[in-house]
C-alpha cells in the first residue's frame, strides 16, 4: 500500500518509510499535505511548510527586573549562525571571579523555536538572573528545510565557538572573554535540546577536541528519546508517542536506525559512556510519554560504565516542559531554583 505512495514522498527514503509505524499515516496522491505534525508543523506537497509554534522574535535586552543584559553574536560566519549570550547583572566586577557558564540548546521538536522567541528568552533571562551564570543560547538550523543532522553540527560549531573564549583562545567577545569560568561550563536543554545536549557531551568524551573542551555538568529537561520498542507504559500514549515519532522519522529523514538511532535512543549507543560530564540532572514531568525514557536514560547510563552521577527529579501531575509553558507555576519556581543550585555546586 505504502509504495505507491513513494514517489510523492520527495523527503523520504524507502528505509525510512519502512521504519514508520502505525502512528504515521501516508498521504495520498489528492492530498495537499506531505505530512502533519500538529501543533509543531504542517508540510504542504507544493513546499508550503507551516509552523505553529515559536515564530515570534523577541529582541536582545536588558531585562527590567532581572537586570539581565543579552545580545546576539554570530558564531558561525560560514553559515550565518548567531546565539544570544545573557549576563546577569554583576555588583562589582571582579575580573578574579567570574561566572559559571552554560550552553542552552532549545527544545522544539528539532522543527520549531529558535534562540530568539519570547518563550526561551523569558526562560534564559530567568535562569541566568537565578543561578548567575553566563549563558549561550545556540540558534541552530531547524527541519526540515535543514534536516538533522544539521542540527548536530551546528551545536558543535557553536560549542567549539563558545570554547575559543578560553584560556589562550581566539574567540573575540568580550563577556565570554572577561566573565566565563571555563573551568565550570554546563549544557542544558529542553526536549529536543536536550538531545542535542546529551550529543554535544558525548561528543566531547569521545573526541580531543581542539580547543580543549571540559565540562562540569549538563542538565536535561523532559529529554527527546525514542526508540522502537516500547518501555514502561509508553503504548498508554500513543498519540504523544506517535507524534514524537513522526518528529523523529520527519527530521532525520536519512537515519538508516530511524527510531533506534543512537542519536535517539542511548539505549542502542555502544559509546554511551563517553557522556563527558561527571554530573547529569533530568527532568521528568508525571503526564509526559517522554517520562519513561528519561528514566531509562538514567538507567542506560549507569549501566554503561560512566564515571559520574546521574539524578532524575519527577515532577508529578505536570506535562512536557511544563517550566516552559507556565513559567510562574509554582513547579517551574521549584525548577529554577534546582537548576540554579545544580549550576553552582
Ligand atoms: C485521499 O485523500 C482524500 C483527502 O483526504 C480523501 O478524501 C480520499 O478518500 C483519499 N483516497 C484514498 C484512495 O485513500
Ligand atoms: C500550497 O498549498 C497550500 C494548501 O493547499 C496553499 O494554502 C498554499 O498557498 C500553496 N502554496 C503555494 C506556493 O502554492
Ligand atoms: C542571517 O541571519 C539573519 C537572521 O538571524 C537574517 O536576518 C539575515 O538575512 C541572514 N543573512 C544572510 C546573508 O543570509
Ligand atoms: C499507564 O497509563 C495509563 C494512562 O495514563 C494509566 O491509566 C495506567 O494506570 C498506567 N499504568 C501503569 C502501570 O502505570
Ligand atoms: C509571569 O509573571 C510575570 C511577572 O509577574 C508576568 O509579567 C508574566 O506575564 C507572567 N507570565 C505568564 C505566562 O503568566
Amino acid at each position: 500500500m505504502l509504495s505507491a505512495k513513494i514517489s510523492s514522498l520527495i523527503f523520504f527514503s524507502i528505509f525510512t518509510l519502512h521504519s514508520l509505524s502505525e502512528a504515521i499515516s501516508p498521504t495520498n496522491s489528492t492530498e495537499p499535505i506531505l505530512y502533519d505534525i500538529y501543533p509543531f508543523i504542517r508540510v504542504y506537497k507544493n513546499g508550503t511548510i507551516q509552523r505553529f509554534i515559536g515564530q515570534d522574535f523577541a529582541p536582545a535586552s536588558t531585562d527590567p527586573t532581572a537586570g539581565v543584559h543579552s545580545k546576539d553574536v554570530e558564531f558561525s560566519e560560514n553559515h550565518n549562525l548567531s546565539a544570544r549570550l545573557y549576563l546577569p547583572k554583576i555588583k562589582s566586577p571582579n575580573p578574579a571571579q567570574k561566572l559559571p557558564l552554560l550552553i542552552y540548546f532549545h527544545g522544539g521538536g528539532f522543527f520549531t523555536e529558535s534562540a530568539f522567541s519570547p518563550t526561551y528568552h523569558h526562560h534564559l533571562n530567568s535562569l541566568v538572573a537565578k543561578a548567575k551564570v553566563i549563558a549561550v543560547s545556540v540558534n541552530y538550523r531547524l527541519a526540515p528545510e535543514n534536516p538533522l543532522p544539521i542540527a548536530y553540527q551546528d551545536s558543535w560549531l557553536a560549542l567549539k565557538w563558545t570554547f575559543s573564549h578560553s584560556k589562550g583562545g581566539k574567540g573575540k567577545d568580550p563577556w565570554l572573554r572577561n566573565y566565563a569560568d571555563f573551568g565550570r561550563v554546563y549544557l542544558g536543554g529542553d526536549s529536543a535540546g536536550a538531545n542535542i545536549a546529551h550529543q554535544m557531551s558525548i561528543r566531547v568524551g569521545s573526541e580531543s577536541p581542539d580547543p580543549d573542551i571540559k565540562l562540569n555538568g549538563m542538565f536535561l529537561n523532559c529529554p527527546f528519546f525514542l526508540g522502537k520498542r516500547a518501555i514502561g507504559n509508553e503504548s498508554a500514549y500513543a498519540y504523544a508517542e506517535g507524534l514524537m515519532q513522526k518528529l523523529w522519522v520527519y527530521a532525520y529523514p536519512n537515519s538508516r536506525l530511524g527510531l533506534d538511532d543512537p542519536l535517539v535512543n542511548p539505549g542502542m549507543d555502544p559509546g554511551l559512556k563517553m557522556v563527558g560530564c561527571k554530573r547529569v540532572l533530568v527532568y521528568v514531568a508525571g503526564n509526559d510519554v517522554l517520562r519513561f525514557r528519561g528514566w531509562y536514560y538514567k538507567e542506560k547510563l549507569e549501566n554503561s560504565g560512566w564515571d559520574g552521577e546521574v539524578k532524575v527529579v519527577e515532577v508529578e501531575g505536570e506535562n512536557h516542559v511544563f517550566n516552559l509553558v507556565n513559567p510562574n507555576s509554582s513547579q517551574a519556581m521549584n525548577m529554577l531554583n534546582m537548576l540554579g543550585y545544580f549550576l553552582n555546586h
